[in-house]
């Protein structure tokens, strides 16, 4: 075991001392619920996107989300972050879930334990760096871990309920329609903020289900609105079941 591997070895455990100690931020809309109690009919719903952040359609992206009053959780490539700090502090200065989406976009799933290990832990480590200790969930890329993989996340992991295959479709519309037809409440939708097809198909979905009276929330708050206390190494697809 050399000095690298030890090093990588203790931090994933130090991430699972970390979580009993973690504080959960409710979002705006969740307080305003328990102090004013909002109609029975308010629908929530989580908007994620991974493989970034990207200059020139993230940033667009946050722009239009401050606009609109929707927070959104963001599953960035560990090897991106050194390049797009800025970004990620607006993230959490502007009140969206940053998570982790491995190093180098690995897949997981089949993965060595040690490689498993490094691709989250190295991500965890540049996140903590940059954006203060905490818990920053998972998302595998492609979305799949077996079951012995997932007893070595110290973190809760993130799938989803809705996938339009914006990075096949690239196109608008297309993303759009075939969100829409999906979305329902508790719903987890997967897009990616690299592309600016996804940038815009999201700001438009955002204006058509809050017209129909859902508030965007991040995976995080979904989850905690819904009563479910996440777990780690649970792989949670939507706010509605425990998995
Ligand atoms: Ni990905």
């Amino acid at each position: 075991m050399g000095k690298r591997e030890f090093v990588l070895g203790a931090l994933c455990l130090l991430a699972v001392v970390q979580l009993s100690g973690n504080v959960r931020e409710r979002p705006e809309a969740a307080q305003a619920d328990a102090s004013a109690a909002l109609p029975a009919e308010t629908k929530y719903i989580a908007l994620t996107f991974d493989d970034g952040p990207r200059k020139g359609t993230t940033d667009r992206l946050l722009d239009g989300l401050r606009e609109r009053g929707a927070s959104a959780t963001f599953f960035v490539v560990g090897e991106r972050i050194e390049e797009n700090k800025e970004l990620l502090l607006r993230m959490q200065a502007e009140g969206h879930q940053v998570g982790n989406h491995t190093w180098s976009h690995a897949r997981l799933q089949g993965s060595e334990e040690k490689t498993i290990c490094q691709e989250v832990s190295q991500t965890q480590q540049a996140l903590e760096a940059l954006l203060g200790p905490g818990e920053y969930w998972l998302r595998p890329p492609y979305g799949k871990m077996d079951e012995q993989e997932r007893k070595l996340v110290s973190v809760p992991m993130v799938q989803w309920s809705i996938d339009p295959r914006d990075w096949e479709l690239k196109d608008t519309e297309k993303v759009v329609q075939a969100v829409l037809k999906e979305a329902r409440p508790n719903a987890i939708i997967l897009l990616h903020d690299i592309y600016p097809t996804s940038v815009d198909a999201a700001l438009k979905i955002v204006d058509a289900l809050q017209k129909e009276g859902y508030w965007f929330v991040t995976v995080k708050e979904l989850l905690a609105l819904n009563g479910i206390e996440a777990q780690p190494g649970v792989l949670y697809r939507s706010g509605d079941a425990k998995t």
